[in-house]
């Protein structure tokens, strides 16, 4: 007690005190769906210990690239401190056609490519997702935080009454990225969100599933919400990062509830 007080009147936080910064769209964020829906980001705080604090910065609509050009991975940059962690998932406004550009649709490949748009007015060199994932990794490196590059919660894989799942090749974009920023010896991991937790999902069955979308396919309600926050936190307790070790379930309960630990195929899906 003595020893903490000393220590925070020193300016020096205790070893363990870090924030993890969440950066995201609607399936992330508070409320993100509109009436009855709640992103995932408002439930990972109960899998991790008092110590560190969750800063839901996800915000509706977003894309890794619109997060990007609206100055929001830079915000996070501007505050996070060595020894924080950022969380980076996008993609489920990554898709589409730049030839009616919304402001959200990255540039279709897996590496440097670019394209050029006029978007309001403003004339703008689009990159790919894993650039903007890689861009914004190296943002957060830069400043002492380890970086988590996940993929994109898949929307109700049991709409049509039976559940099932296949990788986008946003799933294999995500892994991607963390790899070619060096991994987890560089500070970056992956989570595969995404096949946690159409997994999850598919333990639950497709009569608790269809219950919990309230108003479409993509947003969720409190209790899914929790079960996609409950499929990350496995997803960061079966990888090797510091901060899964400090997710506070064990990993039988999570394994009950939500599955197996999964092993990455990295093939592109075709
Ligand atoms: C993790 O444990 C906490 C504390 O017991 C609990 O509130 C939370 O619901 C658990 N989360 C999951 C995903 O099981
Ligand atoms: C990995 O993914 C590829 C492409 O989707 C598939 O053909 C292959 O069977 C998968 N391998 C395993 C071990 O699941």
């Amino acid at each position: 007690m003595l020893s903490t007080i000393l220590l925070s009147f020193l300016g020096i936080s205790s070893a363990t005190a870090a924030t993890v910064y969440l950066a995201g769209d609607s399936t992330m964020a508070k409320a993100g769906g509109g009436s009855g829906t709640e992103g995932w980001g408002e439930f990972l705080k109960y899998s991790l210990p008092t110590s560190y604090t969750v800063s839901n910065k996800a915000i509706g609509g977003r894309s890794a690239r619109s997060f990007t050009r609206e100055g929001r991975f830079q915000a996070i940059a501007d505050v996070v401190k060595s020894g924080d962690w950022v969380v980076v998932e996008f993609g489920h406004n990554d898709g589409g056609s730049l030839s009616t550009d919304n402001g959200r649709t990255d540039c279709f490949g897996d590496g440097a490519q670019t394209c050029s748009t006029v978007y309001n007015g403003v004339a703008e060199t689009v990159l790919t997702y894993p650039a903007y994932y890689k861009n914004a990794a190296r943002l957060f490196l830069a400043k002492g935080a380890k970086v988590i590059l996940s993929s994109a919660t898949p929307n109700n894989i049991c709409e049509s009454g039976t559940c099932s799942w296949g990788p986008s090749r946003f799933d294999y974009y995500a892994w991607l990225a963390a790899s070619q920023l060096g991994g987890t010896e560089a500070g970056v991991w992956h989570v595969a969100h995404g096949e946690y937790a159409a997994q999850a999902m598919k333990k639950l069955g497709t009569a608790t599933v269809n219950a919990h979308y309230p108003n479409d396919h993509t947003h969720t309600d409190a209790y899914m919400a929790n079960v996609m926050a409950g499929s990350f936190a496995l997803g960061l307790k079966c990888g090797t990062s510091a901060l899964g070790v400090s997710v506070t379930n064990s990993t039988s309960s999570l394994t009950s509830s939500y599955g197996p630990c999964i092993s990455f195929n990295s093939t592109i899906p075709v």
